[in-house]
């Protein structure tokens, strides 16, 4: 655990030669999440399709360390809303990430306590920077292929997921036209109405 490490992370699968843990999530974890209540409906009933997975290096959770790992967003959209990650704050508010995009194409939609939002395009090669207090969630806005990523955190950062779960987002990203286009989210709950 306390010797130096390494391991591969090339393309074009970008599967890392060694990981801790493989964690799938699925439709069925988002509810509430996607503007269009039926079409999540109605796809669940069918099947409860694998949105995204990570693959975590361990480390302990603990100052000091970085945890990283490999996070993938699969190509597919819920009614006109693309697949994408819960996203959350981090517990330990005030702790930054950095993301590595290796693969793909997508937009990173993040916002802060008190309502600014931010939305960052990711493409291979593009590095993001996600300061304190920004809560973040990855959106794959490729029809076909997956948003892959390499991210380092803190290892005391924690993950708050229930504050998104409540309050959702402030911007959703849907397909009009064959295009992204970034929407109010009606259901989001503004800071004053929390
Ligand atoms: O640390 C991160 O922000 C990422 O590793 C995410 O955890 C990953 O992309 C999965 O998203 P979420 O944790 O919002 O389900
Ligand atoms: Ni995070």
């Amino acid at each position: 655990m306390d010797k130096p490490n390494s391991f591969e992370l090339t393309g074009p699968e970008f599967i890392p030669s060694q990981y801790d843990h493989h964690i799938v999530r699925k439709l069925s974890s988002m509810v509430g999440q996607y503007l269009d209540i039926e079409a999540y409906q109605e796809i669940l009933a069918k099947d409860d399709l694998v949105l995204y997975e990570v693959y975590e290096i361990k480390r302990p959770e603990v100052a000091g360390e970085l945890l990283h790992g490999v996070s993938i967003v699969h190509p597919g959209k819920v009614g006109q809303e693309y697949f994408m990650t819960k996203g959350h704050f981090h517990t330990v508010l005030n702790t930054a990430e950095v993301y590595y995009c290796l693969k793909g194409q997508g937009m990173m939609v993040m916002e802060t306590p008190e309502g600014d939002w931010a939305i960052e395009e990711l493409y291979p090669g593009r590095v993001l920077y996600v300061p304190p207090r920004w809560a973040h969630r990855s959106v794959n806005t490729a029809s076909n292929s997956d948003l892959m990523t390499f991210f380092i955190y803190p290892g005391n950062s924690g993950h708050d997921y229930g504050t998104i779960e409540q309050q959702g987002f402030r911007k959703l990203i849907l397909e009009e036209a064959g295009q992204p286009k970034v929407i109010d989210n009606p259901r989001w709950k503004a800071p004053g109405a929390r």
